[in-house]
């Protein structure tokens, strides 16, 4: 049993999906609207935290719960029949041999399609659901009903959709209370339903929201009546999968017009008798829809209640998401990998609207996302040229505190970063990593090297000094910008933003001179080691920045003629070189300095600026990258007594070093060696090594390739909670797809290619091979113990698959605004005749770059031969490597088509 791709486009199918478990399908706009669908139509549609149309659905819920999407058919001579499967009858009889009934799901961007076959009635059910493009907050879904017999077939057809109405806080707090604000009411069309106040966080307020199911019949007729209130619709003793009213054949419905307080609603819609002949098949729309207003009901009905408005609005929902995705495309020679890339290319896009919250796994927060997936989102977004992407970089700087810190809580506007009112003082450590990486692929891409002189606010809140404490005078009505001690908001170049991240971060050391842990860095469950654990991981990634801040400043004084920096007075002392130069072998002096730049900057700043000349600043910061990996190099490379080396990645909060030969088992972690890798810091013989010792103690097919770390027996071990989830899960030793993915592009940046392709090619065919992963297409967040994929869709390693295929594998890289091509595919990415291409737009121009590799030779046998780009030749570089295009010769044509011979 297995998917399969049934055309260019991403379009897959799968048969008997409703026997899998736990599989969900996201259906969504960029106004908002957030729907998860399964084979037998469960999953849940909101908006956000507080309106929840359907009832919320974990993960767990989509088996245990026949509480959402249900079409029931009552079927003279037969009975009643759900076009969904959730009938007991049918449910009960799923497994048995005598089972009539077949399942077949299609779907694509952005649609879902059901059809469920009876043979012993002679019905087939076809059921279409997705979310409009438009500004509006609904889903919309056809069931068409067909005769596949040879008798006339009499039945009767109601909608039955359960109406949750609020905040998915009421789920448990007040569900009985709060179904008793409701105001239910039904028009022509349907049932609407608008709660009197919303109790939510907010505390209890007037509540505008209305939530509604709307529908009409064969040649748009409307509804004959419904059933608007949940008890009287399953009846005394009834349930949802085996409802009286239906079962009974009921018809005391009501009628248009009809209102009533207090009670649980129904979306039940029941329509007129029909007959239906051998071969015919008739349809029904289904809008469901959150209203914020609740006046655009009207609206609605009038825009999509009918099979021709459901047609076009499908035709449209499927070409703006293929456009969308056709802006960057892969071809080798595995059609599926084509496909496959298009799902994956799509999950950064689905993260921007769901965040980390609102899809069956992702059964925690309230909406939005973290400041890291933030950054990472952001990488997708370059690659796909958003224009928006330059506003959104600039915006995200402005969540950046003083201390190099950064605002939590995530607004929904751009640039909006909100105090945490109950201030809880936490910090990532990994946080002041990451918004460098994207800007250095933005100024790569884009050649917007200016971009770093940009003016920018700072984030001011109550937490100071990395959160070890408070600014007293600081309170909320002071507003969240920081100030001068004048009370001017104060701005700062983009460039000294990033500066304090990475310069708080070298000061900011543990016992054994790495940097401190904190409350966790990127692994969010390494939280229990704040007083002595070190990240030597993110270590590697802070000196990796450093020596990247170098190059951009050598390019800024070089290619725009910048000489002298102004940067703020306080930010001196973290230059310590500009001074009396620090032994930054003394860990003491190191905290020391920091915490006497914190105390410069606890409530306000003096807003003093200092001019410095941009070479005693690279000066400065390459002695402090290069003492880094000096230390890193020799303190923490380790090994056991079979001969492995590697990097150890972390120290616990007893200082004890976690990667090696412990006193129970020998432990690696595999974000020890990522950043080690990718940013230089290990040498070529190291990543051999690194390799080897990964292959041994951390790979393993079954689970997808190469797990986070090994089991940690060692019970002394304090370093966080999730060394408390059982092993193979999520943080704790699962194949964690965004950590392996990261591994993967660490090796192509080493030229480890052979090594960088099993990684991902593992994690890839473990996906494809849906008998073990049980996921839809698309990368998920990890695979669990037993194989299975988890966490779908909404996971950070999206957007770095989407960086490693584009930049490493396919090797289209930014270089201040000009094309540098380095391809790195292994031979059997390219099909039969030797070609792989890649569509791309590159700041601002369409590219396609086609590979040519006749005689099949695998990548470190093959040189650039010769290379063309709309029939001129360009010349590669001397090692036949890569050639690089000028910005200017890019932009010559609409659709530039490079060729590139590799021989
Ligand atoms: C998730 C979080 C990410 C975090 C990671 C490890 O990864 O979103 O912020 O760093 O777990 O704890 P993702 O879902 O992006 O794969």
């Amino acid at each position: 049993m297995t998917w399969m791709f049934t055309d260019n486009n991403g379009t897959f199918n799968l048969k008997q999906a409703d026997e899998i478990s736990c599989l969900y399908f996201p259906l969504a706009n960029e106004s908002g609207m957030m729907s998860a669908v399964t084979p037998s139509l469960n999953g849940d549609i909101k908006t956000g935290q507080n309106s929840f149309l359907l009832q919320p659905v974990s993960a767990e819920d989509l088996h245990n719960n026949r509480s959402n999407r249900n079409f029931w058919l009552n079927i003279k001579g037969y009975g009643p029949w759900s076009a969904t499967g959730n009938s007991a009858r049918q449910i009960s009889s799923k497994y048995s041999k005598k089972s009539d009934e077949t399942v077949e799901l299609e779907a694509g961007f952005l649609w879902h399609k059901v059809i469920r076959e009876n043979r012993q009635i002679n019905i087939r059910s076809e059921i279409t659901n997705f979310v409009p493009v438009d500004d509006d907050q609904l889903e919309l879904m056809k069931v068409t009903i067909f005769n596949i017999g040879k008798e006339k077939i009499e039945l009767t057809a109601t909608a039955a959709i359960p109406i949750f109405g609020r905040s998915a806080d009421n789920l448990r707090d007040h569900r009985h209370v709060t179904s008793l604000l409701n105001h239910i009411k039904t028009n022509n069309y349907g049932v609407i339903v608008k709660p009197t106040l919303s109790f939510d966080e907010r505390g209890h307020k007037r509540n505008y929201t209305s939530y509604a199911v709307l529908g009409s019949g064969p040649d748009n007729s409307n509804p004959i009546g419904f059933c608007p209130v949940l008890q009287d619709f399953i009846g005394e003793g009834g349930t949802l999968d085996w409802p009286r009213t239906i079962v009974e054949g009921n018809s005391d419905y009501v009628k248009s017009g009809f209102e009533y307080d207090g009670y649980e609603s129904m979306g039940a819609l029941r329509f007129k008798e029909e007959e239906l002949e051998p071969g015919d098949f008739i349809s029904y729309i289904i809008v469901m829809a959150i209203d914020q207003t609740g006046n655009n009901m009207d609206k609605y009905i009038e825009k999509y209640c009918s099979k021709k408005s459901f047609d076009r609005k499908l035709a449209e929902n499927k070409e703006y998401w293929q456009s969308k995705l056709n802006q960057l495309t892969f071809y080798t020679g595995d059609h599926n990998f084509d496909n496959w890339m298009k799902w994956v290319t799509l999950q950064p896009i689905l993260r921007r609207i769901y965040g980390c919250s609102f899809l069956p796994y992702h059964d925690y927060g309230r909406g939005g996302r973290g400041w890291r997936d933030l950054w990472q989102d952001c990488l997708a977004l370059l690659l796909m040229d958003d224009e928006n992407v330059h506003d959104l970089l600039y915006n995200n700087f402005a969540g950046v505190r003083i201390d190099g810190s950064n605002a939590t809580i995530i607004g929904n506007e751009p640039g909006e970063f909100i105090a945490d009112r109950n201030n809880i003082s936490r910090l990532w450590i990994d946080h002041g990593a990451w918004p460098l990486q994207t800007t250095s692929l933005y100024i790569n891409m884009t050649g917007n090297l200016r971009f770093l002189l940009e003016k920018q606010t700072y984030f001011k809140d109550g937490i100071i000094s990395f959160a070890r404490e408070r600014d007293e005078y600081w309170n909320i009505d002071m507003g969240n910008k920081l100030k001068t001690k004048e009370g001017k908001i104060y701005q700062g170049s983009i460039l000294e933003h990033i500066l304090l991240e990475n310069l708080t971060a070298f000061f900011n050391v543990g016992e054994n001179n790495n940097l401190r842990l904190e409350d966790a860095d990127w692994n969010d469950g390494l939280d229990m080691a704040s007083e002595k654990g070190e990240s030597v991981a993110f270590t590697a990634f802070y000196a990796g920045n450093l020596l990247e801040i170098v190059r951009l400043l050598e390019k800024l004084r070089d290619q725009e003629g910048i000489t002298e920096v102004e940067l703020l007075e306080e930010i001196n002392v973290l230059l310590d070189s500009l001074n009396d130069s620090l032994n930054y072998g003394n860990v003491e002096e190191k905290n020391k300095t920091l915490a006497k730049y914190f105390n410069s900057c606890k409530h306000n700043i003096s807003g003093n600026m200092l001019s410095i000349p941009i070479n005693e600043l690279i000066k400065d910061i390459k002695c402090k990258a290069e003492w880094v990996v000096e230390h890193f190099r020799k303190e923490e490379w380790i090994g056991d007594k079979n001969g492995y080396e590697w990097f150890n990645g972390y120290y616990d909060n007893n200082g004890q070093r976690v990667d090696g030969v412990g006193p129970v088992e020998t432990r690696m972690t595999l974000t020890g060696q990522v950043f080690s890798t990718m940013f230089d810091i290990a040498t070529e013989k190291q990543i051999e090594k690194i390799t080897l010792a990964a292959d041994k103690y951390l790979f393993d097919k079954k689970v997808g390739g190469y797990r986070l770390n090994t089991e940690f027996k060692d019970k002394e071990l304090q370093l966080g909670r999730c060394f408390e989830f059982a092993y193979g899960h999520k943080e704790n030793g699962a194949m964690f797809s965004h950590m392996s993915v990261m591994y993967a592009k660490a090796l192509y940046q080493r030229d480890f290619v052979k090594e960088g392709y099993k990684v991902w090619n593992t994690i890839y065919q473990h996906c494809l091979d849906f008998e073990k992963s049980r996921i839809y297409p698309g990368i998920p967040e990890y695979i669990n113990s037993r194989g299975r994929g988890m966490y779908t869709y909404l996971t950070g390693s999206a957007s770095w698959l989407l960086l490693t295929m584009v930049t490493e594998v396919f090797g289209i890289k930014g270089f201040l605004g000009s094309l540098k091509i380095e391809p790195k595919l292994q031979k059997e990415q390219f099909d039969q005749d030797g070609k792989a291409s890649i569509n791309i737009n590159f700041a601002g121009n369409k590219l396609k770059v086609e590979y040519i590799n006749t005689n099949k030779l695998d990548c470190g046998e093959y040189e650039i031969k010769k290379v063309t780009m709309n029939g001129r030749e360009i010349t590669p570089h001397e090692t036949g490597s890569y050639v690089v295009i000028d910005k200017g010769d890019l932009q010559i044509s609409d659709e530039n088509i490079i060729i590139v011979k590799l021989g």
